[in-house]
């Protein structure tokens, strides 16, 4: 079967790796016709934050799309296009599976978690105002619709996937009713999955349980707040943003993108890792089916790093982008 998929290669590193990841896919023989499409319609990264329309209208198109990093300005400017991009498209699910690539040095071995975010809600509204000089307020918004919503998905997901628990994360004992709500929404969900384990745990606590013994979890689900801070602790135990996937999954569309960002200091060098945006295009083609590519993907990236030859700067070795791309082609089974 054919696919049609919008891809957004993004800025700073994105056409590296972007580029990479087609020449891996078209090689595992999966049938692509990418639509490329600017994130924004000013290509100067420093400003013209300006989403492009036509991106969001070919994600809507074709319901499927694979995306590089996008710079964002950091306190003040315009609003980050990624956040927007997810937002209008009302992708609400952040889905972020962490696991161990073999022969990338981490602090932990065998650990396997999916982190299921609430991408659309929470602090991350951006409704802040100043009240007076010296005071600002940001609103923290949770609704029993979004809370619901993400509940359904994560245990869906936890069915779908074969995974066996599911803790939820939050700060009720303090947010009592903000927390309160996004608890409250899921342990009605839970109530109809009892098939999957279901607990709760306190952020902070959960992130200190998190760096003792991350074994013991196997899905976390996480208001937005707490979702950004704990996926990205998360990847820090498996080596980092450069391995670790991403998706952001509406129910109309979804858009499968790397965590990290533009690498302004190593790109047009050749020297990007494309394994993350490598691991999100995998996820793609689970969700587009295409199970038995995604595996033989999966399991080509695995022998380069079992094999440990190929590592790229970032992971200590000396490997450039297209010897990399070229050695995982080399390593996929034929069909
Ligand atoms: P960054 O992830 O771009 O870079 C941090 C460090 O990691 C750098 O040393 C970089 O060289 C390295 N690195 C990142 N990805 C790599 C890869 N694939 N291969 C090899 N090395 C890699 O984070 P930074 O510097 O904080 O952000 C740069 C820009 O990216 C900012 O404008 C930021 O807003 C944007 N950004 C975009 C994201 C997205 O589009 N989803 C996510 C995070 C940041």
């Amino acid at each position: 079967m054919r696919h049609k998929v919008t891809l957004i290669a993004g800025e700073g590193i994105g056409p590296e790796v972007a580029t990479a990841v087609r020449r891996i896919l078209a090689a595992s023989g999966v049938l692509i016709d990418w639509e490329e499409i600017e994130g924004r319609t000013d290509s100067s990264q420093d400003q013209g934050q300006v989403i492009n329309e036509a991106a969001i209208e070919a994600v809507r198109r074709n319901h499927v799309a694979l995306k590089g990093p996008m710079a964002t300005a950091i306190a003040g400017g315009a609003p980050s296009v990624n956040v927007a991009l997810r937002r209008t498209l009302n992708l609400y699910a952040n889905v972020r599976p962490v696991k161990n690539l073999p022969g990338v040095k981490s602090r932990f071995e065998n650990v396997d978690i999916v982190l299921i975010r609430e991408n659309t809600e929470d602090l991350y509204s951006g409704l802040e105002h100043e009240v007076v000089p010296g005071v600002v307020e940001s609103l923290k918004i949770i609704t029993e619709r979004a809370s619901t919503r993400i509940a359904r998905f994560a245990f869906e997901y936890a069915r779908k996937y074969g995974r066996k628990k599911i803790h939820a994360i939050h700060k009720a004992n303090i947010m009592k009713l903000s927390d309160g709500l996004f608890l409250h929404s899921i342990r009605a969900v839970a109530e109809h999955h009892k098939d999957i384990e279901y607990k709760e745990m306190i952020v902070d606590n959960a992130c200190m349980q998190m760096v003792l013994n991350p074994q013991q979890f196997d899905m976390l689900l996480l208001p937005n707040l707490y979702g950004d801070v704990m996926s990205d602790l998360c990847a820090g135990l498996v080596g980092g943003l450069g391995v670790v996937p991403s998706a952001n999954m509406g129910d109309e569309s979804a858009m499968f993108e790397a965590v990290h960002g533009t690498a302004p200091d190593i790109a047009g060098k050749g020297l990007a890792n494309p394994t993350a945006l490598l691991m999100s295009s995998i996820l793609m083609l689970d969700h587009l089916g295409e199970r038995s590519a995604a595996r033989r993907v999966e399991a080509a990236l695995d022998k380069v790093y079992r094999e440990g030859n190929h590592h790229t700067r970032d992971l200590g070795g000396t490997t450039s982008t297209n010897a990399f791309t070229d050695a995982v082609i080399a390593a996929l089974q034929p069909k």
